[in-house]
């Protein structure tokens, strides 16, 4: 192991190749390891993680060292932000590096949603022939109504236009002029709700947008709508979402996050017409070299003294 000036803890999976410069660099001790494995969390200078590891108040009293967390991803809401400040850490992410990966996925969902892919699938597999129980619904002319209309909300968009989709999105910080110019209608919530036949979520998870698909307002969309989630587990409510799934009012979900991951919520799980995945939207070899050398290369510059960038 080469003894660098600095020491780098890599806490969860990440692409080796995207960890090159860090690798590479004579500056840099990197050590691989959980941080729940590691004796003596004092020595490191920045802290590197995906989602599986929680930053508390308590881990940065462990890390007196520390100067900087990096998350390769996108979400945050895995860091304690305010216990950051408090110690005087700065939190960085990766915006862009997994955005197509996660709009595919969420496209590949819709069309395995309203197609009963991941169902019709299984029954094959399982010896069975049945053609009328699997009939789905065309995507073209379709309303697709996005809630959260950044990076991955507006690549959807792109994906959904070449598919003859219709389009409303509501983002707080989308204006009039820029909606017309990306081709898409601008709504409120209550006007997306109640226009699409399908909604997807791309916002982060905060005090605003917790349980946003709730029970008031998965009442104000459409009857049979369908609901996708591959932003954060929370932004539609469980239980809602069960209550809508069982009084037909939802007709279908496709969910890659949970309020609890690993999911475990069996009863949400169980409904035939929930399809999941665990947490793999942004789970491709491009998008986690992207990630994991973007927060390599923040990472670097910042502890020899240049600015972080996307903190
Ligand atoms: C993200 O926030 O970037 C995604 O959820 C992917 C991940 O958790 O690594």
């Amino acid at each position: 192991l080469k003894t660098g000036v600095f020491q780098i803890l890599v806490s969860d999976a990440m692409s080796k190749e995207g960890l090159q410069p860090l690798l590479e660099s004579d500056l840099v001790t990197c050590v691989q390891q959980n941080v729940n494995d590691v004796e003596d969390l004092s020595v490191f200078d920045a802290l590197l993680i995906r989602s599986a590891t929680t930053v508390t108040d308590e881990l940065l009293s462990k890390m007196p060292n520390l100067k900087i967390v990096a998350r390769a991803g996108v979400g945050v809401d895995n860091v304690d932000l305010d216990a950051a400040t408090k110690h005087g850490v700065v939190v960085v992410n990766a915006p862009d590096g997994n955005t197509i990966s996660t709009a595919e996925h969420t496209f590949a969902m819709m069309s395995s949603l309203l197609r009963n892919i991941p169902q019709a699938n299984a029954s094959i597999k399982a010896g069975q022939w049945n053609r009328s129980k699997y009939q789905g619904s065309e995507l073209r002319l379709k309303t697709l109504g996005i809630i959260g209309f950044g990076r991955i909300g507006s690549q959807i968009a792109q994906r959904a236009k070449a598919f003859e989709m219709k389009l409303i999105v509501f983002d707080p910080f989308l204006t009039k002029d820029r909606a017309e110019k990306l081709g898409v209608e601008l709504g409120s919530v209550d006007e997306v709700l109640a226009a699409a036949d399908i909604i997807t979520v791309h916002t982060p998870l905060t005090k605003e947008t917790k349980g946003l698909l709730g029970m008031k307002n998965i009442a104000k969309t459409k009857p049979g709508v369908f609901l996708i989630n591959c932003a954060r587990g929370g932004i539609i409510d469980e239980q809602a979402l069960k209550h809508y799934l069982a009084n037909g009012h939802v007709a279908g979900a496709a969910l890659d996050v949970f309020v609890e991951e690993p999911a475990t919520d069996r009863d949400l799980l169980d409904f035939d017409n929930v399809i999941a995945t665990p947490h793999i939207a942004a789970s491709t070899k491009e998008a986690q070299l992207n990630v994991a050398s973007q927060v390599s290369e923040e990472v670097l510059h910042f502890l020899q003294g240049s600015p972080a960038t996307n903190s």
